[in-house]
C-alpha cells in the first residue's frame, strides 16, 4: 500500500480588514505563492482560503502529523503575508504570530492545527471546517452529533460499520491531560464533561477497534491551541478548525453537516467575550460584520485522489441552511438585547481571558470592607 495520507489545515490571523472582519485579497495571494512555491515536492496539493480574519492553509502531503518541514512551510508562508499586512497597515498585522521564531513545531507558537493522517481509501471523502470569532469548545457539540447522537446520524442505527460507535479522545484545557471515552457505552459521563466547553474539549474521534476501519486513524480532529495560554494577554480567540472524514463507516457528508442546522451558543463574538450564536454560511459570506460577528462556520468538503484535493465545494452555500441562518441572527438580536449583561457577556472565569481584569483592578482599591 502507498504510504499514508496526511491533511494538515493549518491557520493563523496575521491582520485583519477592516478591523477583525476579513483577510485582504493580497494575503491570500501571497499565502498561494508561497505554497504553490513547494507543489510537487513538500506538498501533494493545497488549498488557500479565509474564515472572517484567519487565513487558513489546507495542505496534503506524506509527511505525517507535526511534520517539522510542513509546519515550517506553514510558518514561513503566514510571516509572509504579515509582511504584507503590516505594509497594508491591516489590523492586528502578525497577530496570531506569538513565537518569537520557529523551533520545529508551530503548536504553541499561535497558529491553530488541525492534522489527520489516514490510508486514504478507494474513495476518500473530508470536509474542513474553520470558524472565526469562537474558540475550540464550539465544535462539542457538532462533533458530538455527528459521531453519538443516532437522532442526527442514522448511520449508527443502520449502518453495520458505524452501529458499534465511537471513541472520543477528550482533552482538559485547564489541566492539559486528556481522556479516552468510548460512546454510546459512556455517552452520558462524557456529557458531565463536554458540556463544559469552555474546559473540556474533543481533540480525536477514533473508529472502534475491529471495525472496518483503523482504529488508531482519527476521523474527525479538532485545533485546540489556547491563545490566551501562549500571550499570557488577551490577544483575540482560539479560532479554531477542523478536519472530518466522512463515508464509508463513518457518518455521510450529510450527517456532517446537518448539527449546524443548529446554530448553538458559542463563546467569542465582540472581543472574545460575548455568547452568541454560530451562523453556518457560504466562504464568501464568512465576513464578521454585526457586532464583528456573528460567529461563523465555513464547510468546504473535497475528495481527495492520491493526496490531490478535489474541490472545494462549499457545502453551507446552499439555501437548506436559510433557516438555520435566519435563526441565528434572530437569537443574535435576542442575545444583543442584553448588551454588557451576562448570558450575552462570558461568566467571570472565562472573562479573565480579556481586557476586562484591568479595568476591575483600576476599581478594586475603591472596594470597603462590608
Ligand atoms: P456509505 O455507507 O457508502 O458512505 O453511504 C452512505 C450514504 O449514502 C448516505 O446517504
Ligand atoms: P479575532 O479573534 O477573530 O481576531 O477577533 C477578535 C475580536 O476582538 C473581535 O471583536
Ligand atoms: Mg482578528
Ligand atoms: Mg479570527
Amino acid at each position: 500500500m502507498a504510504e499514508k495520507i496526511t491533511v494538515s489545515l493549518i491557520k493563523a490571523d496575521v491582520g485583519g480588514w477592516p478591523g477583525h472582519s476579513l483577510v485582504h485579497p493580497d494575503l491570500i495571494k501571497t499565502a498561494k505563492k508561497e505554497l504553490e512555491k513547494e507543489k510537487g515536492k513538500l506538498l501533494i496539493d493545497f488549498h488557500v482560503t479565509n474564515c472572517g480574519d484567519d487565513l487558513e492553509l489546507l495542505m496534503t502531503h506524506r509527511k505525517g502529523v507535526d511534520s517539522e518541514e510542513v509546519h515550517h512551510l506553514a510558518w514561513n508562508t503566514f510571516e509572509e503575508a504579515t509582511k504584507v499586512a503590516m505594509n497594508l497597515k491591516l489590523y492586528g498585522a502578525g497577530q496570531d504570530l506569538l513565537g518569537e521564531a520557529f523551533s520545529g513545531n508551530i503548536k504553541g507558537l499561535g497558529p491553530g492545527v488541525a492534522e489527520l493522517e489516514f490510508d486514504e481509501r478507494k474513495a476518500e471523502t473530508i470536509i474542513a471546517f474553520m470558524m472565526d470569532k469562537t474558540d475550540p469548545g464550539a465544535f462539542n457539540l457538532p462533533i458530538y452529533k455527528m459521531f453519538a447522537d443516532p437522532f442526527n446520524t442514522i448511520g449508527l442505527v443502520i449502518d453495520p460499520n458505524a452501529v458499534s460507535g465511537f471513541t472520543f479522545e477528550v482533552w482538559d484545557i485547564l489541566e492539559s491531560k486528556k481522556v479516552f471515552m468510548k460512546c454510546p457505552e459512556e455517552l452520558y459521563k462524557m456529557l458531565a464533561l463536554i458540556g463544559a466547553k469552555s474546559r473540556y474539549v474533543i481533540k480525536n474521534v477514533f473508529p472502534k477497534k475491529g471495525g472496518k476501519l483503523p482504529s488508531e486513524q482519527s476521523a474527525a480532529t479538532i485545533s485546540t491551541e489556547k491563545l490566551y495560554e501562549i500571550a499570557g494577554d488577551y490577544v483575540g480567540k482560539d479560532d479554531p478548525v477542523a478536519l472530518v472524514r466522512a463515508q464509508s463507516g463513518l457518518p455521510a457528508v450529510g450527517e456532517i453537516l446537518e448539527p449546524f442546522t443548529f446554530p448553538h451558543l458559542v463563546a467569542g463574538w465582540m472581543r472574545g467575550s460575548h455568547n452568541g450564536p454560530i451562523m453556518p454560511v457560504s466562504q464568501k459570506n464568512a465576513i464578521c460584520t454585526r457586532f464583528d460577528g456573528p460567529p461563523r462556520v465555513i464547510a468546504l468538503g473535497f475528495q481527495i485522489a492520491n493526496g490531490k484535493l478535489v474541490g472545494p465545494v462549499d457545502l453551507f452555500d446552499d439555501p437548506a441552511y436559510d433557516l438555520a441562518r435566519m435563526k441565528a441572527q434572530r437569537a443574535a438580536d435576542y442575545m444583543r438585547q442584553h448588551g454588557p449583561f451576562e448570558p450575552h457577556r462570558l461568566p467571570c472565569a472565562d472573562m479573565e481571558y480579556t481586557t476586562l481584569p484591568a479595568i476591575l483592578r483600576e476599581l478594586e482599591k475603591r472596594f470597603e470592607k462590608l
